[in-house]
């Protein structure tokens, strides 16, 4: 079949690969470029263990091809480094249990404390809707958001 250029910055990094026209996002980045650290869970949309970063905004990366990214700039859990405040607080409170669902979880979190820095209680169940986890971490992941705006918003101040 015909292969097709994409241009996606991955991470930091400019890659520039052939895929298939309709190579997933997920299957791309874990297959083509190496970024393991994102999975799928459900393959239909319905779970989010597959989210990522496009162009800043969360995204579930088993229903995007790499094709409708390209030139965008994408962030993987990879991209987070391993120190990042959030990663900080879900070791802090110890937030996985199986641990599969976690990389969706962290990435929708980085998401959305980017866009509400000091969210409400409400406005984390709302902003981590719909990131499923079957081992039920739900307060634990709550208790982590909270524990990161409160660590990002002390960094912010000096
Ligand atoms: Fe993408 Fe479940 S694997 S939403």
């Amino acid at each position: 079949s015909t292969m097709t250029r994409v241009n996606v910055t991955v991470d930091g990094v400019l890659c520039s690969d052939d895929v298939e026209p309709r190579m997933l996002l997920v299957h791309y980045l874990r297959e083509v470029v190496g970024k393991v650290g994102t999975v799928v869970g459900c393959d239909t949309s319905n779970c989010g263990a597959c989210t990522v970063h496009v162009a800043g905004k969360a995204m579930r990366s088993c229903v995007v091809p790499v094709k409708a990214v390209a030139g965008d700039a994408v962030r993987t859990i990879e991209g987070l480094g391993g120190g990042h405040p959030v990663q900080q607080a879900w070791l802090e409170e110890q937030v996985p249990q199986c641990g599969y669902c976690q990389t969706g979880q962290i990435m929708q979190a980085v998401a959305l404390l980017e866009a509400t820095p000091r969210p409400t209680a409400g406005q984390i169940r709302e902003g981590m809707n719909g990131v499923l986890c079957r081992c039920g971490t739900y307060p634990r992941i709550e208790a982590a958001v909270r524990r990161a705006a409160d660590a990002l918003a002390a960094k912010a101040e000096g």
